[in-house]
């Protein structure tokens, strides 16, 4: 049987997206524990784009991100505050997008393959809860089609494990 996250290669990426959403909505409807449904966010981006590694880092500490469910290689377990993408992405409070990841200063690298990143913040009532963090091997991956449907990915994900 197929994944009900399958999505044939032909479709353009914002039909896919809008498809992944729709479907998505109802994978974590009425699920309140956030690491089984950040870890089915995760295998459900891994399987419908075929994400080079896919996951979330979650606010552990004041001034510490820890490393929570993810599809992919294995990665480095805690970032702090304004360090590396992820760390920026948090401090900043707002989406990052690197299309060369070896020009962000302070990247880090958990994979010499990844040549580009998305980076979105979780938020619940102006809280930053976490962030979503999605790597490619190609270079110049990520666009706005990526960041508005990922920030709605995230946004769905807030308002049903927060409220
Ligand atoms: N590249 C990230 C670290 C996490 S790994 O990509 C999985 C960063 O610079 O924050």
């Amino acid at each position: 049987m197929e994944s009900q996250f399958y999505f044939p290669a032909t479709k353009d990426k914002k039909t896919r997206y809008e498809e992944f959403i729709t479907r998505y909505a109802g994978l974590i409807q009425n699920e309140k524990d956030e690491i089984s449904v950040m870890a089915n966010t995760a295998a459900a981006l891994r399987e419908a784009f075929d994400f080079f590694w896919v996951g979330f880092y979650r606010v552990t500490s004041p001034e510490e991100l820890s490393l929570g469910p993810f599809q992919g290689d294995i990665a480095c377990y805690r970032i702090k505050k304004g360090r590396g993408v992820c760390g920026t992405a948090w401090k900043e409070a707002r989406t990052l997008i690197v299309p060369d990841v070896n020009a962000f200063p302070g990247h880090i690298a958990c994979s010499a393959a990844s040549k580009s990143e998305i980076v979105v913040p979780v938020i619940y009532n102006k809280v930053i809860k976490g962030v979503l963090d999605i790597d490619s091997k190609e270079p110049d991956h990520f666009d706005e089609t990526d960041r508005k449907n990922l920030e709605t990915v995230v946004r769905l994900m807030s308002e049903t494990l927060y409220t």
